[in-house]
């Protein structure tokens, strides 16, 4: 047997002042985003903000239903968006900021698993690294790639 660890790599800013501009707008974006969320019954509202490779802007938030798996989140709808619209052009960056009854949480969002599997698919399909900006008013963390975000990501023709 032999005891193995994994690394995680990433940015952290303690603003986003901090920030490339182009960041800096998307996580704009992100917060701005946040308004079209549809959450009665978690009252936490996620907004997501994905660049497209050719400088487009797919705003997402999270959408829940009183049968509540049936909703889903601020990333998976920004992301499906862009697959669906934009099935050609690769996702450069996707940026995620939640709020708790309109307050904007002290600690990064954090994507479910479920949406860092979607995150890692569109990764592989486009063969080119997507960025993840995840925002908090405390911190702000910046993953260059999804596999940070997932190590050993469920992937059949991986070893
Ligand atoms: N949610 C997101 O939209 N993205 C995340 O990264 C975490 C959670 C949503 C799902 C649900 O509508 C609400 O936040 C509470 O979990």
């Amino acid at each position: 047997m032999i005891e193995k660890k994994i690394t995680i790599c990433y940015e952290e800013f303690a603003s986003v002042e901090e920030m490339l501009l182009q960041d800096q707008k998307l996580v704009a974006a992100a917060l701005e985003a946040q308004k079209g969320s549809y959450s009665p019954y978690s009252r936490f509202q996620v907004g997501a903000a994905l660049l497209l490779e050719d400088g487009t802007v797919i705003m997402g938030a999270n959408q829940e239903n009183i049968a509540y798996p049936s909703g889903l989140c601020a990333e998976r709808v920004a992301m499906f968006a862009a697959g669906a619209n934009y099935p050609d052009v690769a996702m450069d960056t996707l940026v995620i900021a939640g709020s708790d009854h309109g307050v904007l949480c002290e600690a990064p969002a954090s994507p479910c698993g479920a949406c860092r599997q979607v995150m890692a698919e569109y990764q592989k399909k486009q063969k080119k690294p997507l960025k993840v900006i995840l925002v908090g008013s405390k911190c702000i963390r910046k993953f260059a790639c999804v596999d940070d975000l997932l190590p050993l990501i469920f992937d059949s023709l991986k070893v």
